[in-house]
């Protein structure tokens, strides 16, 4: 187990009624900058419960609608145009991980003189930031608590991670009710990215991060329980909260302590939205199986075959044999989520695999087996 310091400042209120919490958003002043995306919690209900609950509290609510799924950082630039103007004092964003990640850098471009697209591809610029809330409203990209927000320029096929302890929300509302109506395609690629996460995480070298490991298999195994019964009865409180839990867990910094951990999944995937403008858990969920049979090799086998023990309880065979399972177990896993399976099914063909890897070798550091461009061409096109 290598050395690491933790540090999660989020409070987290989870569970049924837990939205009178908005009330505690004075703490930060008076003016709030309330941030949500397509409409879904005008449908729900959402909006209207959220609004009362901040003016009965005396604030002044000024509103940024209509983030993008792949959120767009002209959009975020009206943001931090409103919270210079009307001097705001907090950003609360009601919604999934667009509409938190949006939030996270319109409440730091209000602290920066300068274009907010800066701090998506230079997050050391960020070195302030105005508080920021949440209502999360789906279970999947974590952005609820912890410090990255991923932004979008699809005039320019741009999609880039950006991280800042300052991101870290300083309070979330975690109520698994207010994704009952999340549509089952949605459920779905929630899963597979909080799937994606942990697995990011776990696929390491380090052999004495045991707990990690373990909490990690705790988590696939919840995802898998529970995902789908999701899909059947989405009003199924009990799955519903169980994979929202997940959802903050899997990327808040719990399971990547005491190893070292590189994202290589992520950067790949990434390039796909950004050409694409594809749904980021569906690309996940076609890329994680072929990530997975690239990288085994007989000097990590030892990894897959505790996933596959302790993750599906798969144990006959050599060690090849059940690593090989344990890959075809999660390809089942997404088919059963009803998730695409190959590039095609999302209309990519392979124009611009040669860019997109390369801009995706740029972002993979320390992963599980070193990633070059070229093996992630050979990746894109087993994946399509
Ligand atoms: O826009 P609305 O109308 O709200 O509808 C959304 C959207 O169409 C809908 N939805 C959300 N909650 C709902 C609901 N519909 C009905 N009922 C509800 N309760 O779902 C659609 C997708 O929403 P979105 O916020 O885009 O989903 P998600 O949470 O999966 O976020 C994806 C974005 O996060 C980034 C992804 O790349 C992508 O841009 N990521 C952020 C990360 C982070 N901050 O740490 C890490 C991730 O790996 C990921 O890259
Ligand atoms: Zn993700």
């Amino acid at each position: 187990m290598q050395n690491f310091t933790y540090n999660i400042p989020t409070i987290i209120n989870f569970g049924i009624d837990q939205l009178s919490h908005l009330a505690d958003l004075r703490e930060s002043g008076d003016r709030v900058l309330y941030v949500y995306g397509g409409g879904s919690i005008k449908a729900n209900g959402l909006y209207d419960r959220s609004m009362k609950i901040l003016r009965d509290a005396g604030l002044e609510v000024y509103e940024l609608a209509g983030i993008e799924p792949n959120p767009r950082i002209q959009t975020i630039r009206e943001g931090v145009n409103i919270c210079r103007s009307k001097m705001v004092d907090m950003v609360l964003a009601v919604g999934g991980g667009s509409v938190i990640d949006s939030a996270k850098v319109i409440a730091a471009g209000a602290c920066y003189d300068g274009d907010p697209w800066d701090l998506v591809i230079k997050p050391e610029l960020i070195s302030e930031c105005l508080p920021i809330y949440t209502v999360l409203t789906i279970a999947a990209t974590g952005s609820e608590m912890d410090t990255f927000a991923v932004i979008s320029d699809l005039t320019k096929n741009e999609k880039w991670g950006t991280w800042s302890d300052f991101f870290a929300p300083r309070m979330s509302i975690l109520d698994p009710t207010l994704t009952y109506s999340v549509p089952r395609r949605q459920t779905s690629a929630g899963v597979a990215d909080i799937m994606s996460h942990t697995l990011e995480n776990y696929f390491n070298n380090e052999k004495g991060a045991y707990l990690q490991a373990r909490l990690a298999e705790g988590i696939l195994k919840t995802l898998i329980n529970y995902g789908p019964i999701a899909l059947e009865q989405p009003d199924n409180y009990e799955a519903r909260a169980n994979l929202m839990w997940c959802s903050s867990l899997a990327i808040n910094g719990l399971l990547s302590c005491g190893a070292s951990v590189g994202w290589g999944v992520h950067p790949m995937e990434h390039e796909l939205s950004a050409f694409y403008d594809i749904t980021h858990g569906e690309g996940l969920a076609i890329l994680t199986p072929h990530f997975l049979e690239f990288a085994l090799n007989k000097d990590n086998v030892w990894k897959y075959v505790e996933y596959a023990k302790n993750v599906f309880g798969i144990t006959e065979g050599t060690e090849m044999e059940i690593a090989r399972d344990a890959i075809r177990a999660t390809k089942d896993f997404f088919k059963r989520m009803r998730l695409p399976s190959t590039l095609s099914e999302l209309g990519i063909d392979d124009e611009y695999f040669d860019i997109m890897a390369e801009k995706a070798a740029a972002g993979c550091f320390g992963t599980f087996v070193e990633l070059t461009k070229d093996d992630i061409i050979s990746i894109f096109r087993a994946s399509l």
